[in-house]
């Protein structure tokens, strides 16, 4: 594929500013002085961010739309029939970088900013998205936004949502004003490209610019409640308790030499572990805990959910526990549309980047665009390969040669018959 480059290229400044404007939007300092976002999804700090940025919607003539779960879309006032839309999210992890999601927001924005100053149309409209709660932090599952506008999710079970901290994502959509008339699922788009930086190591140690990403493991989520039996913890023997603390431990250990034993991609995460009722003398009674397993392989992850079923089961028989399981989120692997990969993989190299072509470690509104229409995405390059942490970091001529991909391969989708 010869791609055919347009002469037209994205003003780096401009995105740049955006993406600081939208980080002075509920900003967390890490280590090192770092920089990053704590910006949970449909709190006040994320209708701060959507307002902003609908507002830089406006500012440039787009014709904005919000959908009931709350995914808002500005297309372009040119083109006919479906657009071909690009996007990402505005919320972020409680410890996130300033970059996750919102680049590729900013960057779609960017995108159509420069056709308007270079004065470029195209015949199919331009549409940039950002999607409702891709982070799960608050809300599971993760990518609600996203699943809900294609399909994978009825409306009234995503409204009913009971987050962390007992809210309902319903209720938070009406607070924050962004419950919209639209219906879900929304319109399929003619295709779907977003850019996002990798979170991972591999695009720094292989030394390219430009990721190019093949498609996103599958992801399983499931909250775990242990529950034991409260004791003093002087007097009560070892072999007489039961220790919903320790039993969470077991598994959180279990869940590592798993992912070990299984070997490359598959990995596991307890990223959640509370316990009950926490006190330095006494025996917990509950535990809460959260079992994140992730491969491009469905069987091996299914073999990963089976073995932590397995394991939890005769844990909880030895000690003497109840252990329930409750599924928070399970998605297939997803692999891109192979036309519109290698688009993206000749545009990138017509620019003269280096490229390198991964599967995706995190999940992202991509992969649930993909049940819909041809999907693909661009990754940047994350220095030291940290992210969901404020010490997120991609180099400023990354971000930009990302957004000129970006640029490029939409124009290119926006144009061809
Ligand atoms: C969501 O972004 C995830 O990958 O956990
Ligand atoms: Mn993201
Ligand atoms: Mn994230």
């Amino acid at each position: 594929m010869e791609p055919k480059l347009v002469d037209l290229r994205v003003d780096r400044a401009r995105l740049l500013g955006r993406i600081e404007a939208l980080h002075e939007i509920a900003p967390i300092t890490g280590d090192g002085g770092s920089r990053g976002n704590a910006r949970l999804a449909l709190t006040d700090a994320d209708r701060e961010a959507r307002d902003l940025v609908v507002a830089w919607m406006g500012d440039l003539g787009l014709t904005v739309t919000v959908d009931s779960i709350g995914n808002v879309t500005a297309t372009t006032p040119w083109g006919d029939g479906a657009p071909v839309m690009t996007g990402s999210h505005i919320d972020t992890v409680r410890t996130g970088g300033r970059f996750d999601g919102n680049l590729g927001v900013l960057a779609g924005l960017e995108v159509i900013e420069t056709c308007l100053t270079g004065n470029v149309t195209t015949p199919r409209p331009l549409a940039v998205a950002f999607f409702t709660n891709e982070e799960g932090a608050r809300f599971a599952p993760d990518m609600m936004g996203s699943l809900t506008y294609a399909g994978g999710l009825a409306i009234e079970d995503a409204l009913d949502t009971v987050g962390i901290d007992g809210a309902r994502v319903g209720d938070e959509l009406e607070r924050i004003g962004y419950a919209g008339p639209f219906p879900c699922p929304g319109p399929a788009p003619h295709a779907f490209v977003e850019l996002h930086v990798e979170q991972g190591p591999v695009l720094e140690r292989e030394g390219v610019t430009i990721g190019v990403v093949t498609g996103v493991q599958g992801i399983s989520w499931h909250e775990l409640t242990v529950v034991g039996q409260s004791n003093h913890a002087g007097t009560t023997p070892m072999h007489l308790r039961h220790d919903a603390g320790e039993v969470a431990a077991e598994i959180a250990v279990f869940v590592r030499r798993l992912a070990l034993e299984l070997g490359p991609p598959q990995v596991g995460t307890v990223g959640v572990l509370e316990l009950q009722p926490n006190l330095v003398n006494v025996v917990a009674a509950r535990a809460k805990l959260t079992v994140d397993l992730r491969n491009t392989d469905d069987a091996v992850l299914t073999e990963a959910e089976r073995r932590v079923a397995i394991f939890s089961d005769e844990l909880a028989e030895r000690e003497h526990v109840t252990i329930t399981s409750r599924s928070l989120a399970r998605f297939a692997p997803v692999a891109f549309a192979p036309d519109l990969v290698d688009r993206v993989e000749a545009t990138a190299r017509e620019l003269g980047h280096s490229v390198f072509r991964l599967p995706s470690g995190a999940g992202h509104d991509a992969q649930m665009l993909a049940r819909m229409c041809p999907t693909a995405m661009v990754f940047t390059p994350s220095i030291g390969g940290i992210s969901h942490n404020p010490a997120e970091l991609t180099a400023d001529a990354d971000l930009e040669a990302g957004a000129n991909v970006l640029l490029q391969v939409l124009l290119q989708l926006a144009t061809a018959p």
